[in-house]
């Protein structure tokens, strides 16, 4: 079992979760992240890393209440325990020589990419990070990017932080203004990677995306991760979850993602309903609504 040691609300739909898990405290790296089981009757679901601490054995997960099992997971407290917590898998990101960054992260994304941002302020890179959240309230990590990072910009959709706009206008314009990056990083909906990677393209600027489709088993069996990369199915979890942005086929992505729609809506109402009939507070019409609003916004996404 792997004890959870600190619950703590990030907005009405996000929460970070810190657990002990030596093992993979020691070897995870920003990029990779773990699959996750609850208990026995629980499905296992991919989550990234978004801070580890090897010496005191825990890995920290951000996550979006979107479904069956973030929902009842979102409910757990310091002192319960998981039943499976396995990792590290998929790659880290390649962030070894970047010179000057931008990490994009688009909602959930924040959360994913934030463990780059701060290893390539670490390693000496001059990072910019540009955000994106529906509005101010979904704003997430704002201080620990602030520590981390050269320039930090917010965006919101309707403009209730002051900056109106999608990530991407920040993006061209500091492009524009010369600022020469050797890396951009962008995770979160594949629409807003599509172009995240768009405007780079143009430039001849590296751009890494991280892909998240359905994950099964994590290790390349199912078959269920397969992303289009130029002429070849790749499987986001052995050979992902970063790929070259400009590679991606972002449409074929988009039309896989939502296959399985209709089986997960009735999962959600299931988990809903199950923890409801629990006798807890299952924030029943936030959760929802944090459904509809973030699935698209799960990790990024
Ligand atoms: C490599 C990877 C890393 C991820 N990291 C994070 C993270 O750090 N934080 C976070 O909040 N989310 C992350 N996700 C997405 C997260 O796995 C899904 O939100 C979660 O599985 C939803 O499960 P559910 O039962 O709560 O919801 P469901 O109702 O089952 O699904 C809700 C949505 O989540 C997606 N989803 C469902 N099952 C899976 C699955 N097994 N694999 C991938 N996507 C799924 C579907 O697209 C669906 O639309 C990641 C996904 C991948 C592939
Ligand atoms: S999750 Fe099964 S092949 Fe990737």
């Amino acid at each position: 079992m792997y004890p959870i040691e600190r619950v703590e609300a990030l907005n009405a739909e996000v929460t970070r979760m810190t657990v002990r898990a030596p093992e993979i405290a020691r070897k995870i790296r920003p990029g990779q992240f773990v699959m996750l089981r609850i208990d026995e009757r629980g499905e296992r679901i991919p989550l990234t890393m978004n801070d580890c601490d090897p010496e005191a054995g825990t890995v920290t997960i951000v996550f979006q209440a979107v479904g069956a099992t973030t929902m009842r997971l979102a409910r757990m407290r310091a002192g319960d325990a998981l039943l499976d917590f396995a990792g590290p898998l998929g790659n880290p990101t390649e962030l070894a020589g970047a010179r000057r960054a931008c990490v994009i992260g688009g909602g959930l994304g924040t959360a994913i990419a934030y463990p780059q941002a701060k290893w390539l302020h670490e390693h000496g890179c001059e990072v910019d990070v540009i955000t994106g959240f529906r509005t101010k309230d979904l704003i997430i990590l704002e201080d620990e990017i602030n520590a981390c990072s050269a320039r930090q910009v917010i965006m919101t959709d309707d403009g209730s932080n002051g900056n109106k706009g999608v990530v991407t206008a920040p993006l061209q314009q500091r492009i524009d203004e010369g600022a020469d990056y050797d890396l951009v990083l962008a995770v979160g909906p594949v629409i807003m990677m599509k172009f995240v990677a768009a405007t780079t393209k143009p430039f001849g600027i590296k751009t890494l995306v991280s892909m998240n489709p359905l994950m099964i088993d994590g290790t390349g069996m199912c078959g269920g991760c397969r992303v289009k990369v130029g002429d070849e199915y790749l499987h986001a979890c052995v050979d992902g979850p970063d790929f070259d942005g400009h590679l991606v086929d972002f449409d074929d992505a988009m039309r896989r993602g939502v296959m399985y729609r209709s089986f997960e809506g009735a999962a959600r109402e299931a988990a809903a309903g199950r923890v409801a009939s629990e006798g807890r507070d299952c924030g029943g019409s936030a959760a929802a609504g944090a459904v509809g609003a973030g699935a698209d916004e799960r990790k990024g996404a």
